[in-house]
C-alpha cells in the first residue's frame, strides 16, 4: 500500500524554477556557510590547476622545439610539482569539506522533519502513509543534501574550468577555438537530453525494485495467509509480472547508458579530430606551435567532464524540486492540533512565574473534574459526519462504559477525548472550559489511555512499562504489571519483565501486548483513564483477575470503557449504547437490561455465543438472565 502512494508523489515539480523554494532550501546551509565557500574554493582551484597544467605542457613543448640546447627542465618540473600539490591538496579538501556539509544538511532537515512530524495532528497521518513519510525522510533528504553539497561544488568547479578554457583557446588561436566551441552546443544538448533520461529511467528502476521489495515483503510475511487461502501459484504470477516489468527498466536503463557514453565521446573525438587536422595544418604552416596543437588537443577532451556534470545537476535538479517541495512541506507544516496563541502566551507567563499549587501551566484548576460533550459534531477530513450533535456529560470519578454495534464511533468519540482529533462543531468541555482553552501537552499528559490496537517499542516489557512514567522505580513497574495481569504477564514470559517484547511487541501474544500496553497507562496513574477494548484478547479468566485489580484503579476516578465483551462493563457507573454516533440507551446494566432494548439484545446474543457461561452471570446484578 504504502508504495503505490509513495508512486503518486509527483517526480518533477510542476512549474519551472521555484526560486523561493531553492531560497528557502539554501537556507540550510546558513550554519555551514564557511564551509559552503571553501567547497566553492576548491572547487575553482581544481578547475584553475587543471587549465594550468595544458598550459605548462605547451611552453615546455615550444620551448624543446625552439631550443632544446638551452632548455633548462627543473623550472617546469617545479611548477608541475606545484601545480599538482594544489589539486591534490583541494580535491583532498573539497572532499572533506563536501562530505561534512552533504552529512550535516541531511542531518539537519531530517532532524526538522522528524521534529515536525512527531507535532503532526492524527489527521496528517491518516493521509498519508507511513512509506511516503519515511521515503521524505531518506531519498528526498539524501538528493537535496547532495545537491546543496556536491552539486553546488560541481557548479563552481564546471563554469570555473569551462570559462577557464574557453578563454585559454581564444587567447592561443580564436580560429581554432571557435572549431571546437562550435562542437559544444551539440555537446551539451546530447549530454541533457540522455542525462535527463537516464534519470528517469532510474528513477522508474528504483520505482519497480521497491514494488518488488515490497511484493517480497508481503509475500514473506503474508506467508501463513498465502498457504491457508493456497495463493501460492497466483502469488508467483503477480511477482513474475512485476519482476518482468523491473527486467524491462532495467534493460531500458542500460540501454541509455550504453548510448550515451560512446556518443559522447564520439563527439569528443571528433572534436579532437577536427583540432588535429585544422591545428595540424595550422602548425605545418607556422601559424601556431605545436605546443598550442597539443593543448588545445588537452582542452578538448576536458571539454566533456563538465558538461556532463552540469548536464547531470541540470536534470537532477527538477527533481529535487520536487523533493524540497515535499520535504520543506512536510517540515513546514502547520499541526491541526496545537495551542492557541492565547494559550501558548498564558503557558509562557506561568513559565517564567512561580508555581502555583493546584493550578495547571495553562492557569486553570490541576484537578479535572466534569467533562461535557457539547453538540458534538465531527467527520474524519471533511468526509461523512462520524458523530452529529453529540451530548453527553460525565461527572468527576464517574466510570462510562461504551458499547455497541462496530463501528458505531466509540473510538471516535474516546480520540476526540483525547484532542487526538478536535470537534469540528461543539465542543469538549473540561469543567466548563472549552478543552482548547488548556495546554494541549498538560491535557495529554493528565490522561492514560489503552489502546484498541496498543503498539509497543522494541525493547524489554519493563522498559514498556516505563513509558507511561520513566521515573518509575522498579517496583513501581512491577506493581503496574500485577495491577494488569498479575501472574499473567510475569509467569507465561520466559524472562518475566525483562522479556523482549520485540519489534511492535511481535514477541509477545496480543493478550500479552494489551497487558504491557495497560500496565503502562496504570503506571502514569492518570486522572482519566480510557480503555479502548484493553483487555478484548485475553482469556475470561485472566480478564476477571484484571477487572478485580482494575476495580481498585477505578474507584474515584473518571473512566471510560470501551468492550464488546459486554462482561467487562457491567459494573459500570453508566453504559451507553452509542449506534452511528448517537447514545441510544443509557443506564446501569440492571436498568438496561429491565429496559429490554438494543442493550439486552446485544447480551442476549452474547450470551448466546459464550454458550451460557455468562448467560448465568448476566442475573448475578439482580437482573433477570436474558433469555436464551
Ligand atoms: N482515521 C479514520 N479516517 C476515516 N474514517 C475513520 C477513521 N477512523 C474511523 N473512521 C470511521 O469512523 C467510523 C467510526 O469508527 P470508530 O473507530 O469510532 O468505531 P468503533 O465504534 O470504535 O468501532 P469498533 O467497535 O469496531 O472499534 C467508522 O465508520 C470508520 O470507518
Ligand atoms: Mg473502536
Amino acid at each position: 500500500m504504502s508504495d503505490e502512494r509513495l508512486d503518486d508523489a509527483p517526480e518533477v515539480a510542476s512549474d519551472g524554477l521555484d526560486l523561493d523554494l531553492w531560497r528557502k532550501l539554501w537556507a540550510t546551509t546558513r550554519p555551514y556557510r564557511g564551509r559552503v565557500v571553501l567547497l566553492c574554493l576548491f572547487g575553482c582551484t581544481v578547475a584553475a590547476a587543471e587549465v594550468a597544467l595544458p598550459q605548462l605542457t605547451r611552453r615546455l613543448l615550444d620551448e624543446l622545439v625552439e631550443s632544446p640546447s638551452t632548455l633548462v627542465l627543473w623550472p617546469y618540473a617545479g611548477a608541475y610539482a606545484l601545480i599538482s600539490v594544489v589539486l591534490v591538496a583541494s580535491v583532498l579538501s573539497f572532499i572533506h569539506h563536501g562530505g561534512f556539509l552533504r552529512t550535516a544538511i541531511a542531518h539537519d532537515i531530517r532532524r526538522d522533519g522528524f521534529a515536525n512530524v512527531q507535532r503532526l495532528s492524527l489527521a496528517s497521518f491518516d493521509r498519508r502513509s507511513v512509506g511516503w513519510l519515511m521515503a521524505r525522510l531518506t531519498s528526498d533528504c539524501e538528493r537535496l543534501s547532495n545537491i546543496l553539497a556536491w552539486g553546488v561544488l560541481d557548479l563552481f568547479w564546471a563554469s570555473t574550468l569551462l570559462a577557464g578554457i574557453t578563454i585559454a583557446m581564444l587567447t592561443m588561436n580564436p580560429l581554432l577555438a571557435c572549431v571546437v566551441l562550435a562542437v559544444v552546443p551539440v555537446l551539451i544538448w546530447v549530454s541533457i537530453v540522455f542525462k535527463r533520461r537516464i534519470l528517469h529511467s532510474a528513477r522508474e528502476v528504483r520505482r519497480t525494485n521497491s514494488r518488488l521489495t515490497a511484493a517480497y515483503n508481503e509475500g514473506i510475511t503474508g506467508q501463513r495467509t498465502s498457504k491457508v487461502f493456497a495463493r501460492e501459484q497466483a502469488n508467483l504470477k503477480e511477482f513474475g509480472v512485476l519482476s518482468g516489468g523491473m527486467y524491462a527498466c532495467s534493460v531500458r536503463n542500460q540501454l541509455l547508458n550504453a548510448t550515451y557514453v560512446p556518443l559522447v565521446l564520439t563527439l569528443g573525438s571528433l572534436a579532437t579530430g577536427l583540432v588535429l587536422a585544422a591545428g595540424g595544418m595550422n602548425v605545418a604552416a607556422g601559424g601556431m606551435s605545436l605546443g598550442s596543437l597539443i593543448a588545445f588537443m588537452m582542452y578538448t577532451r576536458f571539454f566533456f567532464d563538465p558538461i556532463n556534470e552540469l548536464s547531470h545537476w541540470l536534470a537532477e535538479l527538477q527533481m529535487a524540486q520536487a523533493s524540497a517541495e515535499r520535504v520543506l512541506g512536510l517540515i513546514e507544516e502547520v499541526p491541526e492540533i496545537a495551542d492557541s496563541d492565547a494559550v501558548r502566551a498564558r503557558l509562557a507567563a506561568a513559565a517564567e512565574g512561580p508555581r502555583r499549587a493546584g493550578v495547571a501551566p495553562d492557569g486553570h484548576p490541576q484537578t479535572i473534574g466534569e467533562i461535557e460533550f457539547r453538540g458534538v459534531g465531527f467527520s474524519y477530513g471533511g468526509g461523512r459526519a462520524i458523530l452529529e450533535g453529540f451530548d453527553l456529560r460525565v461527572r468527576a470519578g464517574e466510570r462510562v462504559a461504551l458499547v455497541g454495534s462496530t463501528g458505531g464511533g466509540k473510538t471516535t468519540l474516546v480520540s476526540l477525548l483525547c484532542r487526538f482529533y478536535e470537534p469540528t462543531a461543539g465542543a469538549i468541555l473540561v469543567d466548563g472550559v472549552d478543552y482548547r482553552e488548556r495546554g494541549l501537552d498538560w491535557y495529554q499528559s493528565q490522561l492514560g489511555i489503552v489502546l484498541q490496537t496498543p503498539h509497543l517499542f522494541s525493547g524489554s516489557v519493563m522498559e514498556n512499562i516505563r513509558y507511561g512514567r520513566l521515573d518509575a522505580g522498579d517496583d513501581e513497574v512491577e506493581h503496574a504489571a500485577r495491577l494488569a495481569g498479575g501472574a499473567a504477564l510475569f509467569g507465561e514470559l520466559e524472562d518475566g519483565l525483562e522479556t523482549q517484547a520485540g519489534e511492535d511487541g511481535g514477541r509477545l501474544s496480543v493478550g500479552q501486548r494489551q497487558l504491557v500496553s495497560l500496565a503502562r497507562a496504570l503506571l502514569a496513574d492518570p486522572q482519566i483513564l480510557i480503555m479502548d477494548e484493553a483487555t478484548s484478547s485475553v482469556d475470561a479468566e485472566t480478564e476477571r483477575r484484571i477487572q478485580r485489580g482494575l476495580e481498585r484503579v477505578w474507584a474515584g476516578r473518571t473512566s471510560f470503557v470501551i468492550a464488546h465483551r459486554l462482561s467487562t462493563v457491567r459494573t459500570a457507573d453508566r453504559i451507553l449504547v452509542i449506534e452511528r454516533g448517537r447514545v441510544v440507551e443509557s443506564g446501569t446494566h440492571a436498568q438496561l437490561l429491565a429496559r429490554g432494548g438494543r442493550y439486552r439484545e446485544l447480551t442476549s446474543q452474547q450470551s448466546l455465543r459464550e454458550s451460557g457461561r455468562d448467560a448465568s452471570d448476566w442475573g448475578a446484578t439482580g437482573a433477570s438472565a436474558p433469555s436464551s
